[in-house]
């Protein structure tokens, strides 16, 4: 099962079919008997024809599926672990309600994401917050909420929790482990040069004394340790020396240890990713080893539960061939809709919902629409012929692409639709002109 939810779809495919091979497309992909991209049993030209382009486009399915081999990993080790859903990856109120149905937490970074998750419905006690300068009133909102834990990133942070507190609250200390995973240097979290938590680059360093600061408070209970060394990591290594690295800081109070997010998704075909089990394997394994058995382990996935059930749906408006240099084929929408190429030089697929089934013979660039020559969303993408009015997809783009959507050059941010058994459900409308002066006084 976790096997399969890992590296993508394919059921019900057709002989021949292309996509059910895929290791980027949501679960359940298929290519259909009209020729085209059918994503949660939706057609996906017919889902444009009702919702128009750019659009957010998820598996239902794949989403749930995603959660539930989180939910038996840990089960598979006879531990029921603590899964919080990262929610920065897909701030969606539906994400966040579709992930409290199928029993998981969630961890939220700001005051925003707090507010949609008790929004959404989430047990407050299912709630932690992190942030690495959570501001007065977000430390107030979280205790009047009655968040789960507080996870304490900075000796500022702590002198602000405890003059703002008038009740006892349950805290981590992040700690920044000292391990650096390979990955984009924007991602790593986990080494001493980071503006998150507390360094142990020199012995425990700062972790210890913020330890030793958190224990002595009246209003803060210190219940454990938290570690997040960074996001898109293909490795398992290095959890294990991060979590090796928090036992020098355990003691008697430590009843809880977080583990962090990070497990990588394949962006493209060639991305093998480990598997959902084999990271909680060595996750559950690594904190067992180190901190016994007695403790209840936390993770925090976000890319892994979201990025590989979503595509992104675009029309393509121009095709402009520069003879000898390039093609470019142009949609409409760009870093508006997906940041992560142009912020971390990030690799995606690309391909054309008409003809999903054909010959990707076409060695195109896919630009956006924005007044940026950087604006590429896929340098030298292999397309079946792209024309002007075809349906582009970008597959795995369900995780930090909503989230980090703009309005740059005014553009609407596109809506995100679920789709499951054939049925579409938008869970958050397209913006129009009028949202773009609403806030206007
Ligand atoms: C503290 C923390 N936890 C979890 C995550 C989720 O990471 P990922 O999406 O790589 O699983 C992040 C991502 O930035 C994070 O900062």
């Amino acid at each position: 099962m976790a096997e399969q939810v890992q590296t993508g779809p394919g059921s019900g495919a057709l002989a021949g079919d292309p996509i059910a091979g895929s290791a980027v497309l949501p679960l359940g992909s298929r290519l259909n008997e009209r020729g085209h991209l059918e994503i949660g049993g939706c057609d996906l030209l017919d889902l444009v024809e009702a919702h128009g382009t750019p659009a957010y486009v998820y598996a239902e399915d794949d989403l749930r599926a995603r959660a539930r081999a989180y939910r038996e990993a840990f089960e598979r080790r006879g531990t029921g672990g603590e899964i919080l859903f990262a929610s920065k990856a897909f701030p969606a109120t539906a994400a966040y309600r579709l992930f409290a149905e199928e029993g998981l937490s969630v961890d939220v970074a700001s005051g925003g994401e707090l507010h949609i998750a008790l929004a959404a419905g989430f047990d407050p006690a299912r709630i932690h917050m992190h942030g690495n300068n959570k501001t007065d009133e977000e430390i107030l909102m979280a205790a009047r909420a009655g968040i789960g834990h507080l996870i304490l990133d900075s000796f500022d942070e702590i002198e602000r929790a405890e003059r703002l507190l008038d009740a006892p609250m349950k805290v981590l200390i992040r700690v920044t482990p000292g391990v650096k995973p390979s990955t984009h240097d924007f991602i790593t979290t986990g080494q001493l040069d980071s503006k998150f938590g507390f360094g142990m680059g020199d012995g425990a360093g700062q972790a210890a004394a913020a330890i030793e600061r958190a224990l002595a408070s009246d209003t803060l209970e210190l219940v454990g340790l938290h570690a997040h060394i960074g996001s898109q990591i293909f490795e398992l290594e290095p959890y294990r020396l991060a979590i090796a690295a928090l036992g020098e800081l355990a003691g008697e109070w430590c009843e809880v240890v977080d583990v962090g997010g990070g497990l990588g998704v394949a962006y493209t075909e060639e991305d093998r990713p480990p598997t959902i089990d084999d990271y909680v394997g060595v996750k559950v394994a690594g904190v067992r080893e180190v901190f016994g058995d007695g403790v209840r382990i936390m993770v925090e996935p976000g890319r892994s539960l979201v990025a590989n059930a979503g595509v992104t749906a675009y029309r393509i408006g121009t095709v402009k061939e520069i003879p000898g240099v390039r093609t470019y084929v142009a949609v409409d929408g760009g870093m508006s809709d997906n940041l992560r190429p142009m912020l971390y030089g990030s690799r995606y697929e690309a391909l054309i919902a008409d003809r999903a089934g054909e010959e990707p013979d076409t060695l195109v660039t896919v630009a956006g629409m924005h007044c940026e020559s950087g604006d590429v969303l896929v340098r030298d993408a292999r397309l079946a012929a792209p024309a002007v009015g075809d349906v582009l997809v970008t597959p795995a783009t369900g995780a930090y692409g909503h989230a980090m959507a703009s309005n740059y050059n005014g553009v609407t941010r596109p809506p995100v639709i679920f789709c499951r058994d054939g049925e579409a459900r938008v869970v958050v409308r397209r913006e129009t002109y009028d949202d773009l002066t609403a806030r206007d006084v």
